[in-house]
């Protein structure tokens, strides 16, 4: 009997994830989080082909009402801002001597540097947005007093900036995602 109920159990449980099929990648919302630091709990933001924290308005064209952050996909280890409509927005990473670790965004077939990557992005297993391994770092005084975001691939103030600050960047699902295009 105990076996019985066990075996329903399971086949329940198995015919609901059969019922559910999850045919687009789960979407998130990224917050960082360092504690004791202005940046502790801020959520990240796209505007400008790069990405923010602390922004005070992206300007990003919206298709309903969206959480006022960005908000992603990963897709064969690309990291894509969501829509549904438009070209894609894809982001990169320049890990090169010149990039330093510069996090940027394009649109559709636009060019990429010659060493950017647009591959490697995953979540590891605590939730946290991670680049072949690598966090993140943030840097203050960007656009509308934002934090501009940076990879930490070892150097803690990229770009020349001072008062960078590494982070860890979690990622949070967004169960009603709200696709945007964000300004270039
Ligand atoms: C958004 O628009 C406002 C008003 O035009 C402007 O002041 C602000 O700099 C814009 N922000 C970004 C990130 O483009």
């Amino acid at each position: 009997m105990m076996l019985f109920q066990t075996i329903s159990a399971l086949s329940l449980l198995l015919s609901s994830a059969v019922a559910a099929p999850r045919n687009a990648p789960a979407a998130f919302d990224v917050m960082a989080l360092r504690s004791a630091s202005p940046i502790h709990f801020a959520q990240v933001n796209a505007a400008s082909r790069g990405l923010f924290l602390n922004l005070p308005q992206s300007n990003a064209t919206c298709e309903g009402k969206s959480s006022g952050y960005a908000t992603f996909y990963i897709e064969n280890e690309e990291l894509v801002l969501y829509s549904t409509e438009g070209e894609k927005q894809k982001v990169f990473v320049d890990r090169s001597g010149m990039g330093q670790g510069v996090i940027q965004y394009i649109t559709g077939d636009q060019g990429i540097p010659r060493y950017a990557e647009l591959k490697g992005w995953a979540i590891d297993a605590n939730q946290n947005l991670v680049f072949k391994g690598e966090g993140f770092v943030a840097c203050p005084d960007s656009i509308d007093g934002a934090w501009s975001i940076w990879l930490g691939e070892g150097l803690d103030q990229p770009g020349g900036n001072t008062g960078c600050l590494g982070f860890t960047a979690r990622t949070l699902e967004n169960k009603k995602p709200v696709g945007c295009e964000y300004t270039q």
